[in-house]
């Protein structure tokens, strides 16, 4: 049983991240924790109860965390996932926020850690403010994780948000930084290139769409207003669900074929490079600890996990 902790700002490809794992019988999802990011946080909480109604999961609690990033403006991607963060498309019986745990986020990731130590992979979609204000609150919250799989940063300075950095990283600078400074434990990272690399074509989606089930007709409405963006706005040939690789990473040990093992650390102070992901290749930092950048993954893997979570 692989025990997973998820992080999200959902989001469309949050939703499928999420879905992925709950349609695993191998993987026990142990909570999900919201914070702001794409959308605001209410919107975040409020969105991630109803992925888990489309799944008809709605045991698994839901736990609000920050609505802001440790420094500076919040920053959001309704131009690419609505207003709502999830396409805009209303749903007169979306679960209330009293449904949402009365922990906080932040409380429940350390108290998870501690209660599954060794055990629990943490899977960070979304701006890290959260995980940075744990490892602050409780130093030892990193060491009980048996791994990390973040979402973020840029490898070769290729922003999606700013010049050079990824939304994730870009939203939240300083609580990237302290995470991939302070969590000594096995990290990977799916990286915007790596994202962008990685995309399956329009075909593809309809197939997966087109599946006979309730999370496909869900995920066909919330994914038409960023399916439209990238069609029509950026004329892009297919599209990445960034979220999905990180999860597929955290419960197919054998989908990343190869990475980057080299320690990293964040810009926060470049006028065009503010969160932007800095790779230490030759060591300057003196940086014992090491991430793991994917590189190849197995993509026929990606397809089937990606096609069941919406079986
Ligand atoms: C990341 O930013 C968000 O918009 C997506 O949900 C993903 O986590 C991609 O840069
Ligand atoms: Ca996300």
């Amino acid at each position: 049983m692989v025990k997973v902790l998820v992080d999200v700002d959902c989001g469309v490809d949050d939703a499928s991240a999420i879905m992925m794992a709950l349609a695993d019988p191998e993987v026990q999802l142990l909570g999900i924790t919201c914070v702001n990011g794409n959308t605001s946080v209410e919107n975040v909480c409020r969105n991630t109860l109803r992925v888990l109604k489309a799944c008809r999961r709605p045991e698994i609690p839901v736990f609000r965390g920050a609505s802001r990033p440790i420094l500076g403006n919040v920053l959001m991607a309704e131009a690419f996932h609505g207003k709502d963060g999830l396409g805009d498309v209303p749903d007169p019986d979306a679960p209330g926020l009293e449904l949402i745990q009365k922990e906080g986020a932040v409380e429940a990731m350390i108290r998870i850690a501690n209660e599954h130590a060794g055990e629990v992979s943490l899977v960070a979609t979304a701006p890290l403010t959260n995980l940075a204000l744990a490892v602050r609150l409780d130093p030892t919250f990193p060491k009980k994780l048996k791994g990390l799989y973040i979402m973020g940063g840029t490898t070769e300075a290729r922003g999606n948000t700013t010049m050079c950095a990824e939304f994730n990283f870009a939203a939240d600078p300083e609580a990237a930084y302290i995470v991939l400074n302070d969590f000594p434990c096995p990290t990977y990272i799916a990286s915007w290139e790596f994202t962008c690399m990685n995309i399956l074509s329009w075909d593809f989606y309809d197939q997966w769409l087109d599946q006979d089930s309730e999370k496909a007709r869900f995920m066909k409405q919330i994914f038409q207003y960023s399916r439209d963006v990238s069609q029509r706005q950026l004329g892009e040939a297919g599209f990445a669900f960034c979220d999905a690789f990180a999860m597929a990473a955290a419960i197919d040990k054998s989908f990343v074929t190869e990475c980057e093992e080299v320690p990293v650390t964040v810009e926060l102070a470049g006028t065009y490079t503010r969160g932007m992901m800095v790779i230490d290749r030759m060591s300057y930092l003196k940086k014992e600890h090491k991430a793991f950048i994917l590189q190849k993954v197995d993509m026929e893997k990606f397809k089937t996990l990606f096609m069941k979570a919406l079986e």
